[in-house]
């Protein structure tokens, strides 16, 4: 049954999306001149909004220099500048950025680097890493292998490696039990990823994985205060290193550039993409403590690694245009207060919602979750897919929102990610608001 309006192999087989043609900052323009409000950069990467004509502009000029020289011969004046913007000397710090050209891609690389830095170090035997259950790490199968996120790994599941094992998440909405405070939570999960050390064999261990603030899978997760650094401490104790994943809630994004500042830990490995290149070229990092590039320097001299288009001259022309007129504009501030009055105005409109069981999330990255009864926080029916009915009724308002299933349980559950641009004004974000909670309506009505 073939359907022939496209030969693209598109998301849907089933379905053509219309053609975007165009955008003007939170503004996406369809063939047929509608305009669509992108709340959710797409999947939280177009932090600058569309067609920002300084990073075009700074796109064509390298375009018009060099385009591409292959890394294993030269390197290239935006991959050298985008590094030192990215990193900086301090002692312990995040100091070497390693770029490739996207979010799964920095995953795979951090596993890679992970294990070949314990070779280098004198400890083979650490081969086994901890992620957590409902998180997302990429499609590839090393990042689908650590990711946790049941739907997206069943079909896959024979091709997914045994070494990754994984504990709950601090998912306080679903994991938390009644009556528990915040800190037993945090020492409960913090048990029980010692006792996963502990049933691996410690020194067997190379990593543990996470997101700071998860993204895709639960619809904007944030940690419960003391989390990180008990986890942190646990990784140290046991000479582990800790990989935080800020593919999608870091570069500003939750207010601070590095989602994990707000917790008061530092990794050893982040992964960065989508705010990274805000959308204008496909790009990813892997940044890492001058500990681990000291190792391999001083052993094998090489990271056994690579990729044909890694450290593309186009994407971090684009990136760093991006980072510096965030800098420049102080964006991070747009996305704190901004992102103040979107929680305040989704609390408004939601927080007695009768089919929306939580409101959370931090700076410009909101998700809401929503459920069949707000008492028991049953999820509705998966047959039912409210979140693609959502993303269907909110496209037919003009708003683009990232809506998903599973978030309760892997399976069950369905959230909506919002996620505009750093440059959003408030008018704006009530328009979000209002055709949200229109959707919303329409598509639970639909349920009933
Ligand atoms: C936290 C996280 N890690 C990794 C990825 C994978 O990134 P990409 O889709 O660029 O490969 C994503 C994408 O959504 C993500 O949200």
């Amino acid at each position: 049954m073939g359907v022939s309006h496209s030969r693209v192999l598109h998301r849907s087989l089933r379905e053509t999306p219309p053609k975007a043609v165009g955008g003007d900052g939170v503004w996406l323009i369809a063939e047929d001149g509608r305009r669509v409000l992108d709340g959710s950069g797409g999947a939280a990467v177009s932090c600058l909004g569309h067609q920002h004509p300084r990073v075009i502009e700074a796109v064509s000029r390298q375009a018009s220099k060099l385009a591409y020289a292959h890394t294993g011969f030269f390197s290239s004046e935006p991959a050298e500048a985008l590094a030192d913007h990215l990193v900086g000397d301090e002692p312990g710090g995040l100091a070497y950025a390693y770029f490739v050209s996207g979010g799964s891609e920095a995953i795979e690389a951090s596993i890679k680097l992970a294990r070949q830095y314990f070779i280098e170090s004198g400890q083979p035997q650490r081969q086994r890493f901890i992620a957590r259950r409902q998180s997302y790490h990429g499609n590839t199968l090393g990042a689908l292998s650590a990711g946790g996120n049941a739907w997206r790994r069943e079909s896959f599941a024979p091709l997914l490696s045994p070494t990754f094992s994984h504990v709950t998440p601090a998912f306080a909405y679903h994991e938390k039990h009644d009556g528990e405070s915040d800190a037993d939570f945090v020492a409960r999960l913090a048990a029980e990823l010692e006792a996963e050390f502990q049933r691996l064999g410690p020194d067997t261990v190379a990593a543990f994985m996470a997101e700071p603030v998860v993204g895709a899978t639960a619809g904007c997760v944030s940690p419960p205060e003391g989390y990180f650094r008990a986890v942190r401490d646990i990784c140290n104790r046991h000479g582990a290193l800790l990989i935080l994943d800020e593919v999608m809630c870091g570069m500003g994004r939750t207010g601070t550039l590095h989602a994990c500042e707000q917790e008061g830990v530092s990794p050893d490995l982040m992964a960065l993409a989508k705010g990274l290149g805000g959308g204008y070229a496909p790009i990813g990092a892997l940044v890492m403590q001058d500990k681990i590039f000291d190792a391999i320097a001083d052993g094998s001299g090489a990271f056994q690694h690579s990729h044909t288009y890694m450290g593309h001259p186009l994407a971090c022309a684009a990136a760093l245009a991006v980072q510096r007129i965030m800098r420049r504009d102080n964006l991070l501030a747009n996305v704190r207060s901004q992102g103040a009055h979107l929680a305040r105005r989704l609390k408004e409109r939601f927080g007695n919602h009768p089919f929306v069981g939580d409101v959370r999330g931090r700076g410009l990255f909101q998700g809401i979750e929503l459920v069949a009864d707000r008492g028991s926080k049953e999820p509705f029916d998966a047959k039912l897919r409210l979140h693609a009915r959502v993303k269907r009724e909110a496209m037919a308002r003009g708003l683009l929102v990232y809506p998903m299933g599973g978030s309760a349980d892997g399976i069950r559950g369905d959230h909506v990610l919002i996620a505009p641009p750093f440059i959003i004004e408030g008018a704006a974000i009530d328009t979000i608001v209002e055709r949200l909670g229109e959707a919303i309506d329409a598509a639970t009505a639909q349920t009933q």
